[in-house]
């Protein structure tokens, strides 16, 4: 799919994309339509096109990644699931490894730079063109709610591609919510250290395997449009930016500006996808030195909040594409699996095939020190006979294997997630691990532990059959 316009085209002739022609308010309206589109359907919710927007004459477009199945359709026959899912087989077969790095595709995957197309774009001469939605009634304004913020490393040039919400202070200033940990406030970091502003792009719009992967967890340093080539099969092209990190050749619209790292202002509160407004904080500043837009651009937007919404969706899908890199790292885990409903960050299930006393620890343990799941506050490890994508087999196993003065741990004065607003204080807290697994004597179990209540199989089966022909 070469750009946004390709995209809404694809879902479009799947019916997942409703037109709204209606006149729409940017405050809080925009939010009611496309809160009422995710509450059609948990994980196959439609994308919303606004094409009068109230204020602006260009067309919003939310609710883009709401369909499970689309992102399916767009990754997972993708080159990279292959390589994804092949892991715990490459390390077990030397042969398949050089297969791979054989392959045309990682080579290519380095992203292809043309010549700035900026001639082609119009400028705008401030935010006040760009239809930017107020989202809930206690937001403290308008917020760009999905700009892929792209920023270079001061220190080694290694590019970063984050999505972080920008509060509109004034038309040409705003805030930038990039958490500590994320690849844009490193690089904030580093331009401190050397007394310097950064340069900042921030794209609006593009195709959906760089909207996608811009909010993909890789590594600090793993350039997020390298890995967009490699799940879409194709090199991602960007485009020279002047002084400004180089942008997608297919952005809607690109705003160039800069943050100087030593500048904080206060940012919230927002409608989060927490369900709450998040608590006001001081976060850097993002200064508009230029806005440009393709000719009849495309603004595009996320609302987030009580879950499930669109980035629901998201982390589902980028969480179980990137879930045999921990399985590949943890051969005793069977799944893991950050219900929306725990707030991704804030609660995490793996369920594991136990092989030596206290291994359940050792699992929590790694899970805890992979990147952005260090977040994770609630952690829970179950037998693989759990579901644990199914809450009510987890609610059993937790009233029925857990031992509180045994099995549950309180780690204390560790990170959290800023969005948390339970803590004391911002991005610092407690961990709870709650071992749920079938305990042994080796733990220090003195009993034995009981079986669980089930049937033969073939029994069962019988009564199905005979059920079916049962009439009342
Ligand atoms: C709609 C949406 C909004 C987001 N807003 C923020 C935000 O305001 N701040 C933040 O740090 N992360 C936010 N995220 C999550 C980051 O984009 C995600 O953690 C990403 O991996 C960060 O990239 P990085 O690791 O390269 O920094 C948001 C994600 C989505 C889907």
């Amino acid at each position: 799919m070469k750009d946004l316009r390709d995209y809404l085209k694809y879902l479009a002739s799947r019916g997942r994309l409703l037109n709204i022609y209606n006149d729409v308010d940017p405050e809080l309206e925009i939010t009611a339509f496309t809160d009422r589109a995710n509450r059609e359907s948990v994980y196959e919710s439609k994308t919303l096109m606004f094409s009068h927007v109230r204020g602006s004459s260009i067309p919003v477009v939310t609710n883009l990644f709401g369909s499970l199945s689309t992102l399916n359709e767009l990754f997972s026959n993708s080159y990279a699931n292959e390589l994804l899912q092949n892991l715990p087989s490459i390390k077990a077969q030397a042969g398949k490894l050089s297969v791979i790095r054989g392959s045309k595709m990682l080579i290519d995957s380095k992203p292809k730079v043309i010549e700035s197309q900026l001639g082609k774009y119009e400028q705008l001469k401030s935010l006040d063109e760009l239809p930017i939605a107020k989202c809930w009634p206690g937001d403290a304004g308008k917020f760009i709610t999905f700009p892929l913020v792209i920023t270079d490393s001061p220190m080694d040039g290694s590019t970063n591609v984050g999505v972080y919400r920008m509060q509109v202070f004034d038309n040409m200033t705003t805030g930038m919510h990039w958490q500590a940990q994320k690849g844009g406030a490193i690089h904030a970091k580093e331009a401190k250290e050397l007394g310097k502003n950064i340069n900042v792009s921030v794209v609006i719009g593009s195709d959906p395997h760089n909207m996608v992967s811009a909010v993909t967890p890789l590594p600090t340093g793993l350039n997020e449009f390298a890995f967009s080539g490699i799940v879409r099969g194709s090199r991602t092209m960007l485009m020279k930016n002047g002084k400004y990190p180089y942008v997608p050749a297919n952005s809607e619209i690109i705003i160039n500006g800069h943050v100087d790292p030593t500048e904080k202002r206060l940012e919230g509160p927002f409608g989060d996808h927490t369900g709450y407004y998040s608590i006001q904080e001081e976060y850097p500043v993002f200064h508009v030195d230029a806005i440009y837009a393709k000719k009849e651009p495309i603004y595009a937007a996320s609302v987030v909040g009580f879950p499930w919404h669109e980035d629901a969706v998201i982390g589902q899908f980028i969480f179980d594409f990137l879930k045999p890199v921990i399985k590949a790292t943890n051969e005793s885990i069977v799944d893991v699996y950050l219900p929306p409903e725990g707030i991704f960050t804030n609660m995490c299930f793996v369920s594991m095939k136990k092989r030596f006393p206290g291994e359940a620890k050792k699992v929590m343990f790694s899970v805890l020190g992979l990147g952005q799941l260090s977040y994770t506050k609630i952690i829970a490890v179950f037998d693989d006979d759990i579901d644990i994508r199914n809450l009510r087999k987890v609610a059993w196993a937790l009233a029925t294997r857990v031992e509180p003065q045994r099995d549950v741990q309180i780690i204390t004065n560790a990170t959290a997630d800023s969005l948390d607003h339970t803590t004391n204080y911002s991005a610092f807290g407690s961990k709870l691990l709650i071992d749920a697994t079938k305990k042994t004597r080796e733990e220090g179990y003195s009993r034995d532990w009981p079986d669980t209540i089930s049937l033969p199989k073939a029994l069962t089966d019988e009564v199905e059959k005979k059920w079916k022909s049962l009439k009342g």
